[in-house]
């Protein structure tokens, strides 16, 4: 596992976008395990960039994103229509503003009339794509990846999962609040790719920024491996793991004089 340590949230996310542009580039038909949430949105914008002023190339691309809420969802060949999926946040804040075909793009479907079913086909249509290159992760409040809450099995694959008070408060102001919706009216429920789905990824890219995430970074990268932080999986990869970090959200690490060091040698022998 590499720990790069950035100044602040814009280098953290340049430096991530620069790892997805990296294996766009190698591989035009990668495909990508996205994330939604406010940390990546940084990345997403450089990717953004990059495809305007660089001519990166979506076209190839696919992706399967993380997670969903049940009970919401769009047709993302409808995307016009207003709601507070996971799939509409990716529509505005990525795939609208890139040349992917949208027929590549894959979010959970949060209106599946067999959710159970529908995770069974998702995981299949992982497999079919060829497997994941790039997972994109963030990490949640209470140490989740994707919606994997405390106790989900860390060998998991994709499934239906109750959500903790914790994610729904840290959710309701990015997703809910703004559009007016009250607390009560939030999903309680979502789909989302197993811990062990993630870990199928060929590699990983890991970002946490904002001195709110200090303590259950440390938790993740350094503390046990445990069921009560799913990101804590991170330590039992055997692929390459990038976790990228601002200043503020390292600050509680006890190795960070060492992550540093290996960046520096690292460099040095490229
Ligand atoms: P955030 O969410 O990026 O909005 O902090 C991260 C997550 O829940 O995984």
């Amino acid at each position: 596992m590499d720990v790069i340590i950035r100044d602040d949230y814009q280098a953290m996310s340049l430096y991530a976008a620069k790892c997805i542009a990296n294996v766009i580039k190698n591989k035009p038909d990668a495909v990508l395990g996205l994330a939604t949430g406010s940390t990546p949105l940084g990345t997403y914008n450089e990717l953004i960039r990059m495809h305007r002023e660089e001519g990166l190339d979506f076209s190839l691309v696919t992706t399967f994103n993380l997670d969903e809420y049940l009970g919401i969802g769009i047709d993302m060949t409808k995307p016009y229509l207003q709601d507070q999926s996971y799939a509409r946040f990716m529509f505005e804040s990525l795939f609208k503003h890139v040349n992917i075909d949208l027929n590549r793009t894959h979010v959970p479907d949060g209106l599946a009339k067999d959710p159970t079913a529908f995770c069974e086909q998702y995981e299949a249509a992982i497999k079919d794509a060829g497997g994941i290159d790039i997972q994109l992760l963030g990490i949640g409040g209470d140490g989740h990846w994707a919606f994997n809450e405390p106790g989900a099995s860390l060998f998991s694959r994709t499934h239906v999962e109750v959500l903790t008070k914790q994610t729904l408060d840290d959710n309701y102001e990015l997703f809910y609040e703004k559009a007016g919706f009250s607390r009560d009216e939030m999903p309680h429920f979502a789909l989302t790719m197993g811990v062990g789905t993630i870990l199928d990824a060929r590699s990983l890219l890991m970002l946490a920024s904002g001195s709110k995430k200090a303590s259950v970074v440390a938790k993740a990268l350094e503390g046990p491996v445990t069921s009560q932080i799913t990101s804590s999986a991170i330590q039992l990869y055997t692929g390459h793991a990038i976790v990228v970090l601002d200043e503020e959200a390292s600050s509680e690490l006890k190795c960070k004089d060492h992550y540093s060091h290996v960046e520096k040698v690292k460099t040095q022998l490229l």
